[in-house]
Parts: structure tokens; sequence; C-alpha cells
């Protein structure tokens, strides 16, 4: 079968990422873009277009235009990915030698570029869920004791990045911790990728979003958190804590010479659309709608984890001896598409077209589910075996480039990894080039890889 004959396959129900839900929630002003003559809107940079880093033309109006409405310095729209944007944003901060503090749910696309740059990832824990296999989301308080860890000065710290909302939807407030970060001078770019939509409904109870708070680069990924197509992603730049050319030199550096008038106008249409009226009583509707899934799937007794994303339904399987990669295979097989499955859990991703058909197939599934499964006790996952503060023991750029030599995995206690190990999704790094494997981290990666077929007898380069 070809790529282009699976694109039209049929599932009975996709609850997965773009979160267009194959196209039921596209902006209007595109589907009929779509319907057009195909290919005939694929256009170069012509003058009257301009591109996301031109003065003038259609993008640079549109980007001026949403910075005005945000209260932004600058808007830049990106068609790689929210990764592309946020590769950029590391690299307008730090230089090569100079270091960044991050989570240790940091997405894949830093350690990348960190590799890249020789820009050292200084790791902080983070609080985890023995009962979910997650990262809760971080507080001032734990904040504060990282920052007690560390010599700021000896260390060359040049930023922070936060990650909010995580991909379950996790988020806690993050005015106080931006707050902190300020008082050193740091600036602060949040990894929003799953966060978008909160812009836009500040009446829904939603977390703030980190453009409302003092965030100095803020990332959204519009096709997982807004109604964009894949890859579609902005980048919004305020505050004085990060040079502007600097900022533009880096996108500059990473984009490509050719980009998609298509997902330029996505980017545009996707944004525009929720700042419609009538489009954004619409979506607020779906809001409510997943706000009362949830509901109802609990009131029967449905073991699901609250988060602050009420677009994420994320079931612990665990709970009834299930893994989630199983649960997810099993879903599956009956037509019922979910994004993202781990050891304890599978997260579905509502997206913002009407799910009035999701609750009765999802319990119907469930239920079935449960009569097949014959252990019903719960699955423990091990704690994470990370520092409050740790770093690589060998420099990143370093080890990315050394030479190394491919085992497998079951023979690297007490190397050093020449290797990014990173399940995907989430795609956040259990292991980054230049970190020991040690016997605690040995045994977590272990752990980890019990149900995910992605950790299944790998191999791993070690220096
Ligand atoms: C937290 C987080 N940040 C960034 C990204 C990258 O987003 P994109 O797929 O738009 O490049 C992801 C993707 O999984 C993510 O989960």
């Amino acid at each position: 079968m070809s790529i282009s004959s699976f694109l039209t396959k049929k599932f009975l129900k996709s609850v997965f990422f773009p979160a267009h839900n194959r196209g039921e929630a596209l902006p209007k002003k595109l589907v009929k873009l779509l319907r057009d003559q195909p290919g005939y809107w694929d256009l170069p940079e012509l003058p009257e277009i301009g591109s996301t880093l031109s003065q003038r033309g259609l993008i640079a109006k549109t980007q001026k235009e949403f910075s005005k409405k945000f209260g932004v310095k600058r808007c830049f729209f990106g068609v790689n990915g929210a990764s592309g944007l946020i590769q950029s944003a590391v690299i307008a901060i730090a230089k090569p030698g100079e270091a960044i503090l991050m989570p240790r749910n940091v997405h894949i696309s830093v350690i990348k570029i960190c590799a890249m740059q020789n820009i050292h990832p200084i790791f902080f824990d983070l609080e985890f869920s023995s009962e979910t296999g997650h990262y809760k989301p971080i507080t001032k308080i734990w904040l504060k004791n990282v920052f007690k860890k560390i010599n700021f000065y000896e260390k060359k710290i040049v930023g922070v990045i936060l990650v909010s909302p995580s991909y379950h939807g996790y988020a806690g407030d993050l005015d106080p911790l931006i707050d902190l970060c300020h008082q050193k001078n740091l600036p602060v770019v949040v990894d929003e990728a799953h966060g978008s939509y909160f812009l836009f409904c500040e009446d829904l109870k939603l977390p703030k979003s980190a453009l409302i708070s003092n965030a100095d680069l803020v990332i959204h990924s519009l096709h997982k958190s807004l109604n964009g197509l894949t890859q579609t992603a902005a980048l919004w730049y305020k505050g004085d804590l990060v040079n502007e050319n600097n900022l533009i030199k880096s996108i500059n550096l990473l984009q490509t010479t050719s980009q998609s008038s298509l997902l330029l106008s996505s980017c545009e249409e996707s944004i525009k659309d929720w700042l419609n009226r009538k489009s954004l009583s619409k979506y607020k509707k779906r809001i409510l709608q997943a706000k009362s899934i949830y509901k109802n799937l609990i009131q029967k007794n449905i073991p699901l984890i609250e988060t602050q994303d009420p677009l994420k339904i994320v079931l612990n399987t665990s709970k009834v001896g299930i893994d989630g990669f199983t649960a997810d295979k099993f879903f599956y097989k009956n037509g019922l598409i979910a994004e993202l499955p781990e050891m304890m859990t599978l997260t579905f991703c509502l997206g913002f077209a009407n799910q009035k058909d999701f609750l009765s197939l999802f319990e119907k599934l469930w239920n079935k589910l449960l009569l097949n499964s014959k252990n019903l006790k719960s699955l423990e996952v091990l704690q994470s075996p990370f520092k409050l503060v740790q770093e690589p023991e060998i420099e990143i750029g370093i080890a990315w480039r050394s030479d190394t030599r491919s085992i497998p995995f079951s023979q690297s206690l007490n190397k050093i990894s020449g290797d990014i190990i990173c399940p995907y999704p989430p795609g956040i790094p259990l292991l980054v080039p230049g970190e020991k494997i040690d016997l605690a981290r040995f045994n977590w990666i272990n752990n980890q890889s019990l149900c995910n077929k992605d950790l299944v007898n790998f191999k791993i380069r070690v220096i």
C-alpha cells in the first residue's frame, strides 16, 4: 500500500493529534482553500506573501496583528513544528559552552539542539507519581530548592526552560516560577506546545497561558493544541531578556528557505479562527463537552486521572493490571485510536471536533477490555532515578560527537551513553549523550522497557 492510499483509511474514532480530528475541526477558510484546485495554492515566497522573517507581505502583516492583539513584541509562525521553534529559542538564549536549566520532562528537540551546539543541559528532577508513572507539575517551593543546589555563576546558566502543560495536561502556576527566574535575570522559555488554546478561553478555568504570564519566549504547537495542520507552530516573544537580533538570527538559521504557503496559511487561520466570536463559542462548547465526558466517566468509576487540560482523557489502565500499551493495542484493534500509550496509562486527545459519540464507544470498549483481562491487580512503576539537580558526566556535544560502539542495553551498565534514548510519543528522553548508565538508571530503563516495544532488546551507542 502506498502512503497516499493509507492516508484516506477510515478509523471508527480517532482521538490523536493533530487536534483538528482528521479535518473535522479545521478552520472554514482553510477547508475552502483545500477544496480549491488541488495544489494551485502551493506558492513560493512571492513579494505579496513574504516569509516569517520578512518586513513586508501578508505573513509579516498577520504576525504583527497577532503580536498587537496579545501584547507581545513579536510573533513568528513556524512550519517545522514546535520542535523547530523551540530549537531556535534555545540557540537564541545560549551560546556553545553555556548552560540552560531544564526539567527532566523536557522535549527531545531541546536535547538535540544542545548536542549540536554543545549547550549544557542542567536537569532538575520533578516530583514523580508512582501511581501514574507521570511527572507532576513543578511548584515554586520545588524550584526554590532546585535553585539552592546550583552555583549559577560557576555554571554559566543563561536561561531556564519550563514545560507547561505536559503531554497529559498537567499544569501549575507559572507566574511564581517565572518571577523566581527573572529575579536572577534569567530569561524563561515556556514550551507550551500542548497549551495553545489556553490563550483564548480565560473564562473556562483553564491554566493561564504562559503568554499572559511573563515568559520571555513561548512556543505553541498549533497542530497539537489548536486546529492547525501538522508542523504548524508559533513563537511569541516578550520582555527584554532575550536579544531580538539573536532570536531572528536563530529562527533564520534553522528554518527552511521554502516555507509551505499552505502551512503558513494554516498558522494564520488556526489563530484567527479562535479570535472569531462564533467559532470561539463553538470551541468553548467542545471544551465543556470534554469536561462533561470526564465527569460522566468518573461517575461510572472508570479510572481516569485528572489533569488541567480537559481535552486529554488519561486512563489509568494500571489500576486494573493492564499496561497502557496492551490497552492501546486493544482499543486500536477495535477502531478507537488513542494518542499516547505508556506503562501505566493511555491518553486520548479529544481535539476540537464534536465528540458526542466518544463516550459510549469508550465505555463499551473499556468494559470489553475488563472482561478480557485476567489480572486486576495494580501495576507498579519504579520511581525515577534522578538527583534533584544533575548534569551529564561528559559534555553533551562532546559525547554526541565521540566515537561510539553499539551494544545491547543489557551490557551497558556503568558505560557513558553517546545516544539519546527516547521513546516517542511522548518524546521525553530517558537518557542523553554524556550521561552515565549507573545501576539506578539501568534498572529504571529496564523497568520502563517492560511494556514499551521501542525498548525491547534495544541497542545503545556507548562511548
Ligand atoms: C512537550 C512537547 N514540546 C514540544 C513538542 C514538539 O512539537 P511538534 O510536534 O509541534 O514539533 C512536543 C511533541 O510531542 C511535546 O510533547
